[in-house]
């Protein structure tokens, strides 16, 4: 019974999540993928994986983009819908209501993943690190973050995915590294607790 209620539970964190950052800016790593790709023919569609409320999803599409947003929390999808029916902008957006570690990407110049690797299973996280590296073309580009080892939710029994920094190197060894930014602080998690955040945010581009 306490098992079957889990992903219930999970799926209203996630919807508190987007009520706290409604109103928060786009991500920078997603900023500087749009300016990075700003010359880039638009012929391949943007995949933004765990899109949540959207927020990062819009940004590729006032540029232009088509984007294929991906997330397996409904009201997600839903508030990205709405928000961008109002810009007027839901003709190139295409809404998949998937586990994104075992959805086919497809060819694609840009994978917007922000705070969504962390959520991959580690045993899914090699398939799903190749089905990103079999969709991206080269010149396209990768733009989200890693965790590491410091952060307080690296502990027995919690589901988030942790990667030292020479792992993340070894999993970018197809790639130039455009931008790289590692974070250690004290802050708060989605449920307001205190925590030590240490997340890697990443740009790079596939060789
Ligand atoms: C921390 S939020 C990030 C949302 C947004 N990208 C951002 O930067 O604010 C993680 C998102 O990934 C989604 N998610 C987590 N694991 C997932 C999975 N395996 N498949 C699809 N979506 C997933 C959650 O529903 C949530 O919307």
């Amino acid at each position: 019974m306490k098992l079957l209620k889990l992903p219930i539970i999970a799926a209203l964190r996630w919807r508190i999540y987007y009520w706290q950052l409604r109103n928060t800016p786009p991500r920078g790593t997603t900023l500087k993928a749009v300016e990075f790709l700003k010359d880039t023919p638009k012929n391949l569609p943007v995949i933004d994986l765990g899109c949540g409320h959207g927020t990062d999803s819009l940004v590729y599409l006032r540029a232009g983009w088509q984007v294929i947003a991906v997330d397996k929390n409904k009201k997600g999808l839903q508030i990205l819908k709405k928000r961008a029916e109002k810009e007027q902008l839901s003709t190139n957006l295409q809404l998949i209501c998937e586990d994104f570690t075992t959805f086919d990407i497809p060819p694609c110049v840009a994978v917007n993943a922000n705070f969504a690797f962390p959520f991959c299973k580690e045993n899914r996280w090699d398939d799903f690190w190749q089905r990103i590296n079999n969709g991206l073309v080269s010149g396209g580009v990768v733009a989200g973050q890693f965790f590491g080892v410091e952060d307080s939710w690296n502990k027995k029994g919690h589901r988030t995915l942790h990667f030292p920094e020479q792992k993340i190197h070894d999993l970018l060894k197809n790639f130039t590294i455009i931008s790289w930014k590692e974070v250690k602080k004290i802050g708060k998690d989605d449920l307001n607790q205190s925590k030590f955040w240490h997340v890697y945010h990443v740009l790079a581009q596939k060789k």
